[in-house]
């Protein structure tokens, strides 16, 4: 009797091995080989390559292409519909991908407690439906139009989608749906790779709207293959710490829309709530009478948003100093300092440095060098930065500050959040600002 042939498949990517790996040499991923029973081929013939009588279509030209217009459904959450491009366009396919817990089956209940007039299917594969009753209560929902479906065999749940013809489809979560045609697991790589398939053809063939939602692995992927994310027209990311109240929800990628674009939300006890003004969330608690507080802005996608970065200067016990960073790039921080100490004879030998982003918010910008290092500074000398003054400004190693892009919108922002001085790179797109602006080249001007 033959024996049933065990194949080695990469949890990330799906390539396939006859051997265990360690390292995948398709996707670069470490411990991501599991171990998999292939299924008996019905037929064994050859494939043969033969390119006679083949008929299909007619290549068309670009210009006779018809062009079909996307209709957009708003979800009546203007931070949704700002990452999406102003509303979900109708037939579309997306992946919502995110940590546990962190609010997204949430972010479906509210669409449909802000949309009441469209019909959605909820395919709730984590939770009961009185659960979700629950969940609804909290948000202060009836949801007559929301219809739950507690089966997870996609058949099922695409001969339900054909009959009931909802507005939008939600399968919460892909990883929980499975084919009862294959072997594996749910949540396996295959699964997801087949279940998806048949939701995009659902999407495209039927026109439902369609909305995925996604577990993340430990690194911040969205868990099953790579081709997930290639399947689907949009990928969003809803992220946030979970100590802290906001929610930023991101768009990867957006075929109909821009990307990168992010949406704002505080979870508090009664459900999400939009922050039309983050700037003033993450400026509450700002207390600029104390040494080593500095305000900088960020852009997030087109937003410009005012964030404080907090820097703590003490001398250390330790004969090798801590430098700590939260929200920031621990390696960069370390390249801010030893500039501090080349370029503006600052010395932070025999100090610990501790640098925080308030409000648990993550910075890539790196317009946010100069109030790090304006931070650094404050708190090494102990002298509080002037209230209300915007740093904004990238470092160079040799202590020059550079300009940044969307120079005007980020000061525009800090207008309107009422500051009255900015310390800026020198540039002649500044514009002109109800406020002083300080241009500087260098740090040590910077500084004063
Ligand atoms: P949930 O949407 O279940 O997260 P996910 O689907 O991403 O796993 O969110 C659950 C969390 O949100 C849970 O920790 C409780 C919290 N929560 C609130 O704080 N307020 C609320 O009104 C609701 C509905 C949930
Ligand atoms: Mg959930």
């Amino acid at each position: 009797m033959a024996k049933p042939k065990i194949q080695y498949e990469c949890s990330a990517c799906g390539h396939l091995s006859a051997k265990w790996l360690g390292l995948c040499p398709a996707c670069g991923e470490w411990h991501t080989f599991e171990e998999k029973f292939t299924e008996k081929k019905s037929s064994s013939k050859k494939h043969k390559v033969d390119i006679s009588n083949t008929e299909s279509p007619d290549a068309v030209a670009l210009s006779e292409v018809k062009q079909s217009k996307e209709e957009r459904t708003s979800t009546n959450l203007v931070e949704f519909d700002r990452v999406l491009g102003g509303g979900v366009v109708d037939g579309s396919f997306l992946l919502l991908g995110g940590d546990p817990g962190i609010g997204k089956s949430t972010l479906m209940l509210q669409v449909a407690k802000e949309r009441s007039d469209l019909k959605i299917l909820y395919i709730a594969g984590e939770e009961s439906a009185s659960q979700i009753k629950q969940r609804a209560g909290r948000i202060g929902m009836s949801g007559e139009n929301l219809l739950i479906y507690n089966n997870t065999d996609v058949r099922n749940v695409i001969d339900q989608a054909r009959k009931i013809k909802p507005d939008i489809l939600v399968v919460d979560s892909i990883q929980t749906v499975f084919s009862s045609e294959l072997s594996s697991l749910p949540g396996s790589v295959q699964q997801i790779r087949e279940c998806s398939a048949m939701f995009q053809q659902l999407a495209k063939k039927e026109g439902i709207t369609t909305l995925m939602i996604g577990h993340v692995t430990k690194e911040g992927d969205i868990a099953g293959p790579r081709i997930l994310e290639h399947m689907v027209d949009t990928v969003l990311h809803f992220e946030g710490d979970q100590s802290q109240l906001h929610r930023l929800l991101r768009g990867v990628k957006n075929r109909f829309g821009p990307a990168n674009e992010v949406g704002v939300f505080e979870m508090r006890d009664t459900g999400l709530h939009e922050v039309i003004n983050p700037s003033d969330l993450f400026l509450a608690e700002m207390n600029s009478d104390i040494s080593g507080n500095c305000v900088t802005c960020i852009m997030e996608g087109s937003r410009p948003i005012l964030i404080e970065i907090q820097a703590l200067v003490t001398p250390s016990n330790y004969s090798t100093p801590q430098r700590t960073a939260s929200g920031f790039d621990q390696r960069r921080l370390s390249l801010l300092i030893a500039v501090l100490e080349k370029r503006a004879a600052m010395g932070f030998a025999g100090q610990d440095v501790y640098l925080n982003v308030a409000g648990g918010l993550k910075i890539n910008d790196t317009a946010a060098d100069l109030a790090v290092v304006a931070a650094l500074a404050s708190s090494l000398k102990d002298t509080p930065i002037r209230d209300k003054s915007l740093y904004i400004g990238e470092v160079g190693l040799g202590g020059e500050v550079r300009r940044v892009p969307f120079l005007k919108q980020r000061l525009s922002e800090a207008e309107k959040m009422g500051f009255k001085n900015a310390v800026l790179p020198v540039s002649d797109t500044a514009g002109t600002f109800n406020m002083k602006l300080n241009p500087a080249d260098h740090l040590m001007k910077a500084l004063k």
